[in-house]
């Protein structure tokens, strides 16, 4: 690919300021997007509309871990369209029953309670929660605590924001729900001094994407796993930015070998094609909800669950947890290479990785202007960390590019 020498020529003529206008012209500015109008996209690579390729170093948040229009999911996606794409939940359609048991098998759990958004399914098990705690563990009615770490991102609603300790997410958008008690993140003692008897639930991301791949140690999650069991407690673990297949496993909690009580899912389970998430759980815990409790128009659709079940696929041949696993060395070994000249340290698992730019060197969205003018597209978080979550498709010589070209972003 010859990315500078294209961009050049195009520059007199280029599209993009435009159509970069026209797009911020009539939205909402809730987004600082880089400079950059796709028009298309295969695989780990973009296209934008002046024809410049550039390399996805963010997949959609995790969104796209299968890369962009993987074959499989398009055919999933295409098949379903031409027989069905919509039904409610009112009436059961011939998609579901297949997409809720091997999700179910997959997360070695009983029950799928499907939506469609990361911040439904989190809004979800905070209500399957509660309920448990009324029905199951006999709490007070309206007393249940959910305990939460500082730090977290578990998506955009009132009640979540109302628990985030971001200032920017937070601030402007009470009054907020009340029932959460906020600990350090992956600090047992603290979790353990904030149980009460009303306490339900505690909710965790096993690793902070949005916190800047923030990674506890194994210990805290076995810790965890037994502090919850021992409390009659639920363990609620949002993997929807580092499950299915991100980390080198198909959960997150994989790594320390813990399985959650509530798995909170999203993201990847819609193939980057339509929004599709979900709560998995044993029967004692989902079981709580009846019906006119809890639902969404277009939760568990047709087509939601026809591509939802063609990503299950993909991660049942582990081939993507492998990938996953082997070119997170290489990302590991070349930033390890790069500490020191640029980039002030980072934190990976798998093909993920929070990267701490060095002050000197300029800002996290510095960097990413720079990286973009390279071919490469990546996103900040919190002032000086870049969060580099390739799809898993990506091929190692084009990573190794990736790296080359944040190597000489760090030392304009
Ligand atoms: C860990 C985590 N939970 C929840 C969400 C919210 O997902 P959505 O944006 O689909 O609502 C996100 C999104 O980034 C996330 O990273």
């Amino acid at each position: 690919m010859t990315l500078l020498n294209e961009a050049q020529a195009t520059a007199a003529t280029s599209l993009t300021p435009a159509a970069f206008a026209a797009a911020e012209a009539h939205s909402a500015h809730n987004y600082h997007p880089l400079e950059v109008v796709i028009s298309h996209a295969e695989g780990a690579w973009v296209t934008d509309v002046d024809g410049r390729h550039c390399l996805d170093m963010l997949a959609g948040y995790s969104a796209l871990n299968f890369g962009h229009g993987h074959p499989a999911l398009l055919s999933a996606a295409r098949e379903q369209l031409d027989k069905v794409t919509l039904t409610s939940r009112a009436f059961v359609h011939d998609q579901f029953a297949e997409f809720t048991a091997r999700l179910a098998a997959m997360c070695g759990k009983d029950m799928v309670l499907p939506m469609n958004t990361g911040a439904e399914a989190v809004e979800t098990a905070i209500k399957v929660a509660r309920k448990w705690g009324y029905d199951v563990k006999g709490v007070p009615a309206d007393q249940a605590e959910i305990i939460v770490m500082a730090g977290n991102f578990h998506g955009r609603t009132t009640t979540i924001v109302g628990f985030s300790d971001d200032a920017d997410a937070r601030d402007g958008f009470g009054p907020f729900a009340p029932g959460f008690v906020m600990v350090p993140y992956a600090d047992l003692a603290a979790i353990e001094a904030a149980i009460t008897p009303n306490t339900v639930a505690v909710l965790v991301e096993p690793i902070q994407g949005e916190s800047g791949v923030v990674i506890p140690g194994d210990d805290f999650l076995i810790g965890l796993r037994e502090l919850c069991t021992r409390e009659n407690v639920l363990f609620a673990a949002d993997e929807i930015q580092a499950g299915l297949g991100r980390t080198g496993y198909t959960f997150a909690c994989d790594h320390a070998g813990v399985k959650p009580d509530m798995y909170i899912l999203g993201k990847a389970l819609g193939g980057g094609i339509v929004p599709v998430s979900a709560v998995v759980a044993d029967r004692d815990v989902l079981g709580v909800i009846g019906p006119g409790q809890h639902g969404s128009t277009f939760g568990g659709n047709p087509l939601a669950c026809a591509v939802g079940t063609a990503v299950i696929e993909l991660l049942e041949t582990g081939e993507f947890q492998a990938r996953a696993e082997a070119l997170g060395q290489v990302l590991r070994d070349r930033l390890l290479a790069m500490v020191g000249k640029g980039i002030v340290g980072f934190r990976s698992r798998g093909l993920w990785a929070g990267v701490d730019i060095d002050p000197a060197v300029g800002t996290g969205r510095e960097i990413c202007e720079r990286l973009l003018a390279r071919g490469v597209l990546a996103k900040d978080t919190h002032g000086s960390t870049i969060r580099l979550a390739p799809p898993l498709v990506i091929a190692e010589e084009d990573l190794h590019w990736a790296l080359d070209q944040l190597e000489a972003a760090v030392s304009e």
